[in-house]
């Protein structure tokens, strides 16, 4: 496995791929991998010709109190772990490769980009956005692969890819849980033992929303109330938003039915943690 950290000499690269016809996979993620991005790695291996797993954890994407500092790093850990899933590049450019100067173009999928996480993290999906369509003009990937765990981070890229005509397909893939059911994150690396155990709560919730829809509940409302009464027992655990829209295109739904994503925000401490369900009705 190759590690390149210049946009131009991976670009080149890939050019030169996709004129012997082959097919690029391409994982883009922020690093501090964990078995959710090997999980996409390992997807992309299997379905494409080449593999490129970029590291880079983009300054526009966060917020100025946000963490971006102390978001977690190891390069040399990431690059074994993507070296054994089988990615054939780990594309990590520096903060001056990609925002050299003056930035001054941006990438903002409207209306869905504000809600949800976009309405507690102003900015953060143009953020996202505008980093995706730098990643896929230096790579050129053939598929893209995301994960669900991130839900309206994947449906805002479809619509990007849709709207812009990128020539990319997206594959989104499950999301992967430690054995008690806390989604894999790079910033669980942040919470203490105890918060560990706090945090279960979220993945707990949305059990509780799923069984209540088995039982036979079809009105969102009732559901978030109660899973709010179940997290607000946890008292490290503040809710920042829980709501059950559309999976394909995130609106508002008032009655449950067809596909419905059930997303939540949570902070436990200090630190704000997302999961979501998908559900067929
Ligand atoms: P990051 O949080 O590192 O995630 C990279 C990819 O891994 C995303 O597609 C995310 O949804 C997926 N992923 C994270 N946790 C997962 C889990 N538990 N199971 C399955 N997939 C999981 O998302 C980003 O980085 C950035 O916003 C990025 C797209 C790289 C742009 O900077």
């Amino acid at each position: 496995m190759k590690l390149i950290r210049n946009p131009k000499q991976i670009q080149r690269c890939s050019l030169n791929l996709r004129s012997k016809g082959k097919r690029i996979g391409f994982v883009p993620t922020m690093g501090y991998l964990h078995e959710g991005h090997l999980s996409l790695i390992r997807r992309s291996v299997k379905e494409c010709d080449l593999t490129v797993v970029s590291i880079y954890v983009n300054p526009l994407q966060f917020g100025p109190r946000e963490d971006f500092k102390r978001y977690p790093r190891n390069l040399k850990r990431d690059m074994m772990l993507a070296a054994a899933a089988g990615a054939d590049y780990v594309f990590a450019p520096r903060d001056i490769d990609m925002y050299p100067g003056e930035f001054l173009t941006a990438v903002c999928v409207d209306k869905i980009g504000k809600i949800l996480c976009g309405s507690s993290r102003p900015g953060h999906f143009t953020g996202v956005t505008t980093v995706v369509t730098k990643l896929f003009n230096i790579v050129l990937p053939d598929i893209a692969y995301f994960g669900q765990k991130d839900a309206q981070q994947a449906v805002i890229i479809r619509k990007m890819v849709k709207d812009l005509n990128m020539p990319v397909t997206i594959k989104v893939l499950p999301t992967a849980r430690e054995p008690d059911g806390l989604a894999l994150s790079s910033r669980n690396a942040y919470l203490n033992p105890s918060q560990r155990q706090d945090a279960l709560v979220i993945y707990k919730s949305l059990r509780k929303a799923r069984q209540l829809i088995r039982q036979g509940e079809r009105n969102p409302h009732t559901i978030v109330i109660s899973i709010k009464r179940l997290i607000q027992r946890v008292d490290s655990a503040r809710i920042d938003y829980i709501n059950i829209v559309d999976a394909a295109d995130l609106s508002r739904i008032e009655k449950i039915k067809g596909n419905i994503l059930i997303a939540l925000a949570v902070f436990i401490g200090k630190f704000r943690l997302i999961d979501n369900i998908v559900l067929r009705v």
